[in-house]
């Protein structure tokens, strides 16, 4: 029987982790997966995670099943933290579950797509992260495009996305990045979100919000602007949401679905979709995460710590953007790579032609994604010297 299948490529993404643990040349570098690295490169666990963690283990007193919705305590304050003091909170419209990572909460939400409309249509960027199509093709939804990135001149094409938007119906769904875009860096300004957030209103399709990335860009309250202002105005909303990142979670895959409804009672309903789904998926959330960030967002002096570990994490990524377009200068580059600088979260595309990556990966044992995608959290004192003159050899 098995032997009628196909062997699947390796994922663009994780496969290149598994080529990077193989190389044996110590000057490798690991600019591929979205995970954070310190300056030595490690990807500690951060000390307030430590301190939830510890409480945790003196105060759990079950392990019976949680429930479909996972821990209420940790869906109301991640709601919270996602939408501060908002109206769609205080009307009762908004119903979080807690769900495994941030691709479950996408899986969740194709399937809870695929329920209102069998074979929806939802738009993804161009370019989106790159399992974002395979989730949603999973549940049947018919996948298009809408333009984004403008490659040429490194920006965005705001004309081409928003004109694009326009066309779509108001039966289909649309997936917006909340900050940090993945893979292009290249985020909306609060002007540019307004005014899609008013074609959205005037359109009248659906937002599937992807927040992975709260607290990367500017700060957790500026990252979830889109967000808040999509909640103001539209009906209905999905939002997927990760503690991967800004927790550093990600082997304990703790994500978070909510669902906006019109009203308290469609929110209800919608609620009931999503367990009904989750149950057939995975049935229940995994707890340990959960409980992490339920400690940690329920004590002053563990989210005051948070913060400052969250905002030591922006600022040495921000400030890699900087060293590394500093460094390609330094080493002769006459290319202009300033728009590294410019870009927001972990990741920005380098521009180069995929020969020239898999020619950085041969030769240099510099890992990037093919699209040339660069996680910036990878690059550190030690490497961005080896690193720049690499990319200026290949250049
Ligand atoms: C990434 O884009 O590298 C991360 O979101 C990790 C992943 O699962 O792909």
């Amino acid at each position: 029987m098995f032997g009628r299948l196909k062997a699947l490529p390796a994922d663009p993404i994780l496969g290149l982790s598994i080529k990077y643990r193989a190389d044996e040349n110590p000057l490798k570098i690991d600019l591929g997966v979205g995970v954070y690295k310190n300056e030595a490169g490690d990807t500690t666990i951060l000390n307030c995670v430590k301190k939830a963690e510890k409480f945790r283990l003196e105060n759990e007193l079950t392990k019976t099943y949680i429930g479909g919705t996972g821990s209420a305590a940790f869906n109301e304050r991640m709601t919270s933290l996602i939408f501060g003091d908002h109206k769609v909170l205080n009307e009762n419209r908004a119903r979080t579950v807690s769900t495994p990572g941030g691709t479950g909460a996408l899986r969740v939400a194709g399937e809870f797509i695929a329920r209102c409309k069998s074979g929806a249509k939802i738009w993804l960027s161009n370019p989106t992260w790159a399992n974002h199509k395979g989730t949603f093709s999973e549940s049947g939804l018919d996948i298009q495009e809408y333009p984004y990135y403008d490659y040429e001149n490194k920006t965005l094409d705001f004309d081409g996305m928003l004109n694009a938007l326009k066309q779509v119906s108001p039966d289909d769904f649309v997936l917006l990045h909340a900050c940090c875009h993945n893979p292009s860096g290249m985020d909306l300004s609060k002007e540019q979100w307004q005014q899609v957030v008013q074609v959205a209103k005037d359109v009248g399709f659906t937002p599937l919000i992807d927040m992975a990335y709260q607290g990367f860009g500017d700060g957790l309250e500026e990252d979830a602007y889109g967000v808040r202002l999509m909640a103001e105005t539209v009906d209905n909303m999905i939002l997927c949401s990760s503690c991967s990142k800004n927790f550093g979670l990600y082997r304990e895959r703790i994500g978070a679905c909510t669902v906006i409804g019109e009203t308290p009672a469609t929110a209800d309903i919608a609620l009931s979709v999503v367990l009904g789904v989750a149950r057939t998926i995975y049935s229940m959330p995994p707890a340990h995460g959960a409980a992490v960030v339920e400690t940690i967002l329920g004590s002053e002096e563990l989210t005051q710590e948070w913060y400052t570990e969250l905002a030591e994490m922006r600022n040495r990524i921000n400030g890699n953007r900087k060293v590394i377009v500093d460094k390609l200068i330094e080493k002769g580059v006459t290319r202009d790579f300033s728009f590294i600088a410019n870009q927001k979260g972990m990741f920005s595309f380098l521009g180069i032609t995929p020969e020239q990556v898999q020619q950085l990966q041969d030769e240099y044992s510099v890992y990037m994604v093919g699209s040339s995608r660069m996680s910036i959290a990878g690059i550190s004192p030690t490497n961005v010297d080896y690193l720049a003159e690499s990319i200026a050899k290949v250049l």
